[in-house]
């Protein structure tokens, strides 16, 4: 045997073992978690004050103990259902804009999920210790993930990586979750309740959840650390793409020029990133995602305002008394419909 086959056989005894010590680890960890029901199959588990679908609970202790960040990596960091689809598309969009024409656009080819790969769902889903530097094809890094700030792992937090996060209404982010679930669910699978799922959700039951403690934490760091974590809302995206891209660009130390300004680049990027753009590419319109979510079903109808159409008075009135609870002082704000009108505004201090 050479060196080359050597190595290569001790490392893969190396990750049969690493995976095997998970197995009776997570197993042991598991049994003594609350555990509840999950909205399509398998269960969701308490760890550590957050919710985590059973799929992603042993591939993010593996990012947890093995992800190491180089200073240049950007991670794009969402709660499920906020915009990351979208986010993953601008911010790859963003980064490597000068590496490809537009008619030879990556995401005319794969899917934004394709391209921007998942740390949980799918780097690290069978895989302990995946070779990051094939799955990054292009450079810098660019990963994402759905992990509560504090479940970062310590390179994270420590390095000069960039963190760029998006969030969006309560109401509009449940909406989406609750309809994306039913479809899921097989069809001898009685539908998701829209009162029990939405009760769930306003307990901090849900996955990744509590919704508000995940954005918040996230938040809270993007005042202090400004630098390393921009804090992006799908509202304000929706409202005024072509500067909140500008405003991305910037923070990825990639700012658009003067001459990329007059030639159109932003309006460009915005462009075949928008939600029509996407949606009607082949690519989007079939085909699975790793976790066997079909890749249609990542475009709905990307609406600020869409839950009017679901939530009663008394559940509005019921997730309005909440968000002021927990946003109020915080400076962090929702806008609940398309329009900018003050009073749409929830959690002024
Ligand atoms: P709706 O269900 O309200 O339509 P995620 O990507 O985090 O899973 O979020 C999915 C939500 O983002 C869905 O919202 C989806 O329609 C919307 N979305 C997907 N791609 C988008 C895009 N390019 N622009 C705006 N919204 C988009």
């Amino acid at each position: 045997m050479d060196a080359a086959e050597t190595g290569k056989a001790t490392m893969a005894s190396l990750i049969q073992d690493v995976e095997k010590s998970y197995e009776d680890e997570l197993q042991q960890l598991v049994h003594t978690l609350p555990k509840e029901e999950g909205l399509v199959s398998g269960s969701i588990y308490l760890y550590q004050g957050f919710w985590f679908p059973s799929l992603a609970l042993k591939p993010m202790i593996s990012f947890q103990r093995h992800f190491q960040a180089f200073d240049s990596d950007v991670i794009v960091a969402t709660f499920p259902k906020c915009g990351t689809t979208w986010l993953k598309a601008l911010t790859f969009s963003t980064l490597y804009r000068d590496r490809f024409a537009r008619d030879e656009h990556p995401l005319l080819a794969s899917t934004p999920h394709q391209l921007v790969r998942h740390l949980e769902f799918d780097v690290y889903i069978n895989n302990p210790c995946p070779d990051l530097e094939n799955i990054c094809v292009y450079k810098p890094r660019l990963l994402a993930t759905h992990v509560p700030r504090a479940f970062l792992p310590t390179s994270i937090k420590d390095s000069k990586c960039k963190i760029v996060y998006i969030c969006r209404n309560p109401m509009d982010m449940f909406i989406s979750v609750w309809l994306l679930s039913n479809k899921l669910r097989d069809e001898n699978q009685e539908s998701l309740s829209l009162d029990k799922v939405f009760d769930k959700f306003c307990r901090g039951i849900h996955s990744f959840g509590p919704f508000f403690d995940h954005v918040l934490d996230y938040w809270n760091a993007s005042q202090q650390y400004p630098d390393k974590i921009l804090f992006l809302k799908y509202e304000d995206l929706k409202e005024d793409i072509n500067s909140q891209l500008k405003h991305l660009a910037m923070f990825l130390g990639v700012p658009f020029t003067e001459d990329e300004e007059k030639q159109g680049v932003v309006e460009e990027i915005a462009n075949i990133c928008s939600f029509e753009e996407l949606k009607e590419l082949q690519v989007n319109k079939e085909g699975v995602s790793v976790v066997g979510i079909p890749n249609k079903d990542f475009f709905r109808k990307a609406e600020v305002g869409d839950w009017s159409n679901y939530l009663t008075p008394s559940m509005v009135e019921r997730l309005e008394k909440l968000m002021h609870e927990k946003l109020d002082n915080s400076g962090l704000t929702f806008k609940l419909s398309p329009k900018i009108v003050q009073d749409d505004n929830i959690g002024f201090a």
